[in-house]
C-alpha cells in the first residue's frame, strides 16, 4: 500500500480553526502539506470575528514542526476568497488541495425561517464554497493538478428538520462538485465530496452525549486526507465519514416506465396507474446510464 504523503503540496482549509477543519488541517501538515488556515472566528451562528482561532491551529501545526499560515478572511465574498487563496500563493508559491469547510448553522422550523437565515447560510456554505474554489481552481488549472474537497451533510442528503436553509446550502454544493468534476477533468482537477459526522460544536446537544462522545473528528478525516491525495484517482465521489464507518451516497435513478410510444402522450391517470413502477428503485443506476437501463427505451 503506497503512503499517503503531502510533501511539496500546499493546502488551504477552510474554517480550520476548530473542529473538523482544524484537525485536517493538522493532519494535511504532518504528511508534509504547506497549509493555509482559515477561519473567520466567529459564532456558531456565524455572529463576529477573532484571529485567535486561526492563529492556535497555526502555532499547533507549527510546535508540532509543520508549515502553515493564518488567513482571517471570510469565505462568503469574492474578496475574502481571493485573499485566501492569495495567502496561499504568496506563502508558498501555488495551490494543490482546497477542503472547503468552514460552516455555521442558523435552524429555525420553516414556518420562522426568514431571508437573513436563509441568505446567511446559503452565503457561507454555497457562495463561500464559490467563493474560494474559483481562485484556487484557476491555480490549479494553470498547473493541471488539483484536489478538491466540498463538504455536504446527512441534512442535505437526507433531510433534517429546522435546516431547510443549511439542507439547501449542502445539496447546492453537491451540484456544485457534479458540474465542476466535468470542468477539471481535463487538468487533473478531482472534485469530492465529504459528508461528515463528527462531534463538534455544531452538534453538541443535538445528539445525545453518549453518541457525541464517540463522534471524534479524528474519524472523518482519513476519508478527506485520501480524497486530497495524488492517489485518489475518483472525482464526483460523496463519501459519508464517521465513527469508524465509511461509505458513499449516490444520486440514483430508478429502472422507470415507458408509457409512449413517442406519440400518445400519457395522462395523469397513466402515471397514477404506474407510480408504483416509476417510484421504484430497483435496478438504479446513474441517471447518465439512463440509456442503458431499459431494452424498451433502445426501441
Ligand atoms: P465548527 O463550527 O467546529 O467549524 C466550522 C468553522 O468554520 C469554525 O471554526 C468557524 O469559525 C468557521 N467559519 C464559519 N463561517 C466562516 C466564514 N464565513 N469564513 C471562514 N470561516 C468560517 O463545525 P464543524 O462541525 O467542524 O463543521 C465543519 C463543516 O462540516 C461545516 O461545513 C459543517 O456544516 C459540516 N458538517 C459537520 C457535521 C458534523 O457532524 N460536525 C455534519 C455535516 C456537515
Amino acid at each position: 500500500m503506497s503512503r499517503i504523503d503531502f510533501t511539496g503540496r500546499v493546502a488551504i482549509v477552510t474554517g480550520a480553526g476548530g473542529g473538523l477543519g482544524k484537525n485536517y488541517a493538522i493532519e494535511l501538515a504532518k504528511r508534509g502539506a504547506k497549509v493555509v488556515v482559515n477561519d473567520l472566528g466567529g459564532s456558531k451562528g456565524g455572529i463576529g470575528s477573532s484571529t485567535s482561532a486561526a492563529d492556535h491551529v497555526v502555532e499547533e501545526i507549527k510546535g508540532l514542526g509543520g508549515q502553515a499560515v493564518p488567513n482571517y478572511d471570510n469565505v462568503a465574498t469574492v474578496e475574502g476568497g481571493g485573499n485566501i487563496v492569495r495567502t496561499a500563493i504568496d506563502a508558498f508559491g501555488k495551490v494543490d488541495i482546497l477542503i472547503n469547510n468552514a460552516g455555521i448553522l442558523l435552524d429555525s422550523s420553516f414556518v420562522k425561517m426568514d431571508e437573513k437565515k436563509w441568505d446567511t447560510v446559503i452565503a457561507v456554505h454555497l457562495k463561500g464554497t464559490f467563493c474560494v474554489t474559483k481562485p484556487a481552481y484557476l491555480a490549479m488549472v494553470s498547473q493541471n493538478y488539483g484536489r478538491i474537497v466540498m463538504t455536504t451533510s446527512a441534512s442535505g442528503l437526507a433531510g433534517n428538520f429546522g435546516q431547510t436553509n443549511y439542507a439547501s446550502a449542502k445539496m447546492g454544493v453537491v451540484g456544485f462538485a457534479n458540474a465542476l468534476k466535468l470542468e477539471g477533468a481535463k487538468y487533473d482537477v478531482k472534485v469530492n465530496v465529504i459528508a461528515p459526522v463528527a462531534g463538534t460544536r455544531l452538534t453538541e446537544g443535538v445528539v445525545p452525549p453518549d453518541i457525541f462522545n464517540r463522534m471524534g473528528v479524528e474519524f472523518v478525516v482519513p476519508a478527506v486526507l485520501y480524497m486530497c491525495s495524488e492517489q485518489c484517482q475518483d472525482s464526483g465521489i460523496i463519501i459519508n465519514a464517521g465513527l469508524g464507518y465509511f461509505s458513499r451516497s449516490a444520486i440514483m435513478t430508478g429502472e422507470g416506465v415507458i408509457l409512449s410510444d413517442g406519440n400518445k402522450i400519457p395522462t395523469p391517470e397513466d402515471v397514477m396507474e404506474n407510480w408504483g413502477r416509476i417510484t421504484s428503485l430497483e435496478k438504479p443506476r446513474f441517471f447518465y446510464q439512463l440509456a442503458e437501463m431499459s431494452p424498451e427505451w433502445r426501441r
